[in-house]
């Protein structure tokens, strides 16, 4: 199960791929397709709405995918897991160069997707398993701590003397992290550790490395998957020893001695995937929240005065400014999308982040609005059989951030909203900083 798909694109294979060069509308030539450009996050919307009126289906050469705009059509592919398989979900977009992978070999690296990229049968066994273990109770026991996290970060944040701060660097960053180690069962003190080895999971399956550069990465990737080996264990021993780990990775283990279907490597492949999965999404989410709502003063004002529309705010944030705009699918056989015939084998990207602005479904959907009643369905988790499983942890997370800053900062504010830039990515819009001030001046 080591093997992951490359892009069946010739330009990624030669490296001149933009996927593999992290190109933009800036660094790389722009689309034909209406301006779209499959990495420059920044403003993606417009190209969206152009793409949704003239090609809500076609094949982008820059890419060598074909692209998906209009709702109906992405959320009809995510559904039909038998003619659209994930497989490709979590390919790597440039090659593993010979030294990394002599290196990730000889260290015995054979992660592979905890769920995401695996399809049924195998999915459904594991997913039946897993799902058991993300229940309301479990987060329960979460929200103190997130809480505690929170304030304290905001404190923190909120003493210093320039009276300005990245809310995305001060306060969203550490509270998802802590948190998905702690459901794992690890301390809060390797949290730069695993952050660590999450960015080089990231540079190594979207970046634009040359084979010296994967390096580092590669032994990163080593550490990692070793560790997650070690986690597994560890569990093992606890279990034996009749102890209670009191995290999910014992609870799959003491799964396993009772008769559930899965290995080992499989828990450890879960393991892999949530240490990335669980925060660098969350963090994302929790930036754009803070981010929309301060851009839009008067839907913070609503929150001030109610703080019960809360969930509703991260709805609409999630639909208007999703932390994962495109998502990927592989075509299993001939088929057509939309009324385009789609060859058997071809990869296909289903851009969330314009199905959720289309018009046809959301009533004027360029206007961020919390009280929207729509506004959950839209398609940021997915859809169908592999709906994230993780939606209502990152959603209460999110929710204790913003009712703990709405207390301790009612007057943030945004420094430069207009220069807030997202980093190019396939996938993945994050903002690269949150400016924000709490002071008098601007
Ligand atoms: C705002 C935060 C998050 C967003 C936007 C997000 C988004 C997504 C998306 C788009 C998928 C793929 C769905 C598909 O292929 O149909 C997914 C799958 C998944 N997510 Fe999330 N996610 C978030 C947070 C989390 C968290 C906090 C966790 C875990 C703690 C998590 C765990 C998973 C898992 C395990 C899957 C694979 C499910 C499967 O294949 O059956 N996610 N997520």
């Amino acid at each position: 199960m080591t093997a992951q798909p490359a892009l069946a694109h010739p330009a990624a294979a030669t490296g001149q791929c933009p996927v593999a060069r992290g190109g933009s509308a800036e660094n790389g030539a722009a689309s034909a397709h209406h301006g779209y450009a499959p990495f420059a996050m920044t403003d993606p919307f417009p190209s969206y709405a152009a793409l949704r009126e003239n090609e809500p289906v076609m094949f982008d050469e820059e890419i060598g995918y074909f692209v998906v705009s209009r709702y109906d059509d992405v959320k009809a592919t995510f559904d039909n897991w038998q003619v659209f398989s994930s497989e490709n979900a979590q390919a790597p977009v440039r090659a593993r160069g010979a030294a990394a992978t002599t290196i990730m070999n000889d260290g015995g690296f054979t992660a592979y997707s905890g769920l995401s990229a695996r399809i049924p049968p195998e999915h459904t066994r594991m997913r039946a398993i897993v799902q058991k273990e993300f229940t309301p109770r479990r987060y329960k026991k979460l929200e103190p701590t997130i809480r505690e996290n929170t304030a304290r970060l905001l404190q923190q944040m909120l003493a210093h003397p320039s009276e300005r701060g990245d809310f995305l660097k001060d306060v969203a960053v550490d509270i998802p992290t802590i948190t998905i180690l702690g459901l794992l069962g690890v301390g809060p003190e390797m949290v730069s550790t695993y952050k660590k080895w999450s960015d080089s999971r990231a540079a190594m399956t979207w970046g634009d490395l040359s084979d010296d550069e994967q390096i580092p990465h590669a032994h990163n990737l080593v550490d990692y998957w070793t560790e997650c080996l070690r986690l597994v264990s560890n569990a093992h021993e606890q279990l034996d020893k009749n102890e209670n780990g009191d995290n999910l990775v014992f609870d799959l283990v003491q799964a396993q001695s009772i008769g559930s279907e899965i290995s080992d490597h499989e828990i450890a492949s879960v393991c892999y995937s949530l240490l990335f999965a669980g925060h660098e999404t969350t963090t994302t989410l929790i930036s754009n929240t803070i981010r929309e709502l301060l851009a839009h003063p008067a839907e913070w004002q609503k929150l001030l005065e109610d703080p019960s529309r809360i969930p509703a705010a991260i709805d609409e944030t999630l639909r208007f400014s999703p932390s994962i705009v495109g998502w990927r699918r592989k075509a299993l056989v001939d088929t057509e999308i939309g009324g385009v015939a789609i060859p058997a084998g071809s990869n296909i990207l289903l851009l969330m982040g314009s199905a959720n602005r289309d018009g046809d479904t959301f009533e004027q959907p360029e206007t961020f609005d919390i009280n929207r009643v729509n506004a959950r369905n839209h398609l940021s988790f997915g859809f169908g059989i592999h709906y994230c499983l993780g939606n209502m942890l990152a959603k209460m997370q999110d929710k204790i951030v913003v009712e703990e800053t709405l207390k301790a900062a009612p007057g943030l504010r945004l420094i430069d909203a207009e220069k807030i830039v997202f980093g190019d990515n396939l996938s993945f819009r994050a903002p690269t900083a949150v400016p924000v001030t709490w002071g008098d001046q601007k």
